[in-house]
């Protein structure tokens, strides 16, 4: 993961932000994953009047991708992006889904200046819950 292809994956995390339906919190987040096949799914944030019902542009991406069929052991990364913050972290909930996947995919946000921050899931969510199946 370089931060060229970093950049394009936040590109398409911003893209789908615009489609949040967010008329609660005005919060817009768009998720982007990347596949080892180069291919993108994309989520944005959907909230609910009952407002714990709300579901994060993350989950909402991870899950299409996985009712699309996408091999869980393909996700690359994950880019997050937010038009209403710099930095916008994934949510402990979405830590642990994203963890549920594989602890080495990389978790992208944008930087104050534009650049691209890259960390890994294991730095944001270490001793995750797993069960020994
Ligand atoms: N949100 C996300 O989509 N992802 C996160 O990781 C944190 C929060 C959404 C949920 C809600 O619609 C809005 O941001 C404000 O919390």
């Amino acid at each position: 993961m370089d931060k060229n292809q970093a950049l394009m994956l936040l590109k398409q995390a911003k893209q789908v932000a615009n489609n949040s339906y967010a008329p609660y919190s005005k919060f817009q987040v768009g998720a982007s994953i990347l596949f080892k096949d180069k291919s993108v799914v994309q989520g944005c944030n959907v909230e609910n009047a009952s407002y714990g019902l709300t579901l994060c542009a993350e989950r909402n991406a991870l899950s299409t991708a996985i009712s699309l069929g996408k091999n869980k052991d393909d996700i690359l990364a994950v880019a997050i992006y937010s038009p209403n913050t710099n930095k916008c972290f994934p949510c402990g909930a979405c830590r642990q889904w994203i963890a549920e996947f594989s602890s080495d995919i990389k978790v992208i946000v944008e930087n104050n200046n534009g650049s691209a921050l890259i960390y890994t899931i294991n730095d944001l969510l270490p001793y995750s819950f797993y069960l020994n199946t």
